[in-house]
């Protein structure tokens, strides 16, 4: 996980991103925080709770499709049980979006009501989107603008200009302003963060990441995992990940001439696997472990 350490895009980057982020805040009425439904934790930037300060906020929990369900309902709890307005929903089937705009309308039910009373009623509610790169900010604008006019990137960490959009009549939303990095100071964040393809592959040791999380696996989800590449969880206690992912690639004939395991092959389809669900729906940011998350 060197090369995830090694990269500086901290602080220049958000000193930038908090600065725009905090000259746009005066424009909205609410912040709706996306963060992943796999990584509730992990996906949300360190900096994120002193940039929006003391704005109205709502956790989207998006790409629930992918996350355990039961750890989806424990962690909206948390964030409930702290006061924090959260929904989860999914950009892939549309799942969950209609509870968006009533969730936004109920956290500014006051703010509405003192609207009405001075004769703003139906002004426009003004909500900016913040997530960090790839957790499904386009996604979810295209989904509720239900037009095709956010640009969804497949590059985590695209810049982007400030953009409005109208998502229902009085209703419009702000993309994040910048560029809101995780928090790859944290090895263990930046390694899970890698495992759900946050993290530009090109930039990591995909045999070394494969094997990681294959030994992340083997702790955490034996079950799913053996079950999907057909091991033997006794067998593989004492393995360490390479050997694992050799362990896979022999399982799926994925040889090279001269019978050598093609390792790298087998690294990718354990990503991708990973990445698309394939061993289940599984959350790796477990509500349990962070009864303190604060947003
Ligand atoms: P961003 O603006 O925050 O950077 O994220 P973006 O919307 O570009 O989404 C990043 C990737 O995540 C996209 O996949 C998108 O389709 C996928 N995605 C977004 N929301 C959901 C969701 O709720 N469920 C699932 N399963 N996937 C979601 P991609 O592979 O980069 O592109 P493509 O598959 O759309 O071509």
């Amino acid at each position: 996980m060197e090369e995830i350490k090694s990269i500086q895009w901290f602080p220049g980057h958000m000193t930038k991103t908090k600065r725009k982020i905090e000259s746009q805040l005066r424009l909205v009425d609410a912040v709706a925080v996306l963060l992943d439904a796999r990584i509730p934790y992990s996906s949300c930037n360190p900096q994120l709770r002193s940039i929006i300060n003391n704005k109205p906020r709502i956790i989207v929990l998006n790409k629930c499709d992918m996350a355990d369900p039961a750890q989806t309902k424990k962690w909206l709890s948390l964030f409930r049980e702290k006061n924090i307005a959260a929904i989860a929903l999914d950009c892939k089937t549309g799942k969950g979006l209609n509870a968006f705009i009533p969730t936004v309308k109920n956290v500014l039910a006051d703010r509405i009501e003192s609207w009405n009373k001075k004769g703003m009623t139906g002004r426009t509610i003004k909500v900016m989107v913040v997530g960090i790169p790839n957790v499904g900010k386009s996604s979810f604008i295209n989904r509720m603008s239900k037009q095709n006019r956010a640009k969804v990137e497949d590059r985590p960490g695209v810049t982007r200009g400030n953009q409005w959009f109208t998502i229902g009549k009085g209703f419009d939303l702000l993309d994040t302003p910048g560029v809101l990095w995780p928090k790859f100071d944290d090895p263990i964040v930046g390694e899970k963060l890698a495992y759900i393809g946050s993290v530009k592959d090109d930039i990591l040791d995909t045999e070394q990441l494969a094997g990681r999380l294959l030994e992340y696996l083997r702790d955490n989800f034996p079950g799913p995992l053996c079950a999907r590449y057909k091991l033997d969880s006794q067998e593989i206690i004492p393995m360490q990940g390479y050997e694992i992912l050799e362990l896979v690639g022999r399982k799926r004939g994925m040889l090279v001439s001269g019978g050598e395991i093609n390792t790298e092959r087998a690294a990718a389809a354990v990503l991708d696997e990973f990445r698309n669900a394939s061993l289940g729906k599984l959350t790796i940011d477990r509500a349990e472990d962070y009864p303190d998350v604060r947003v």
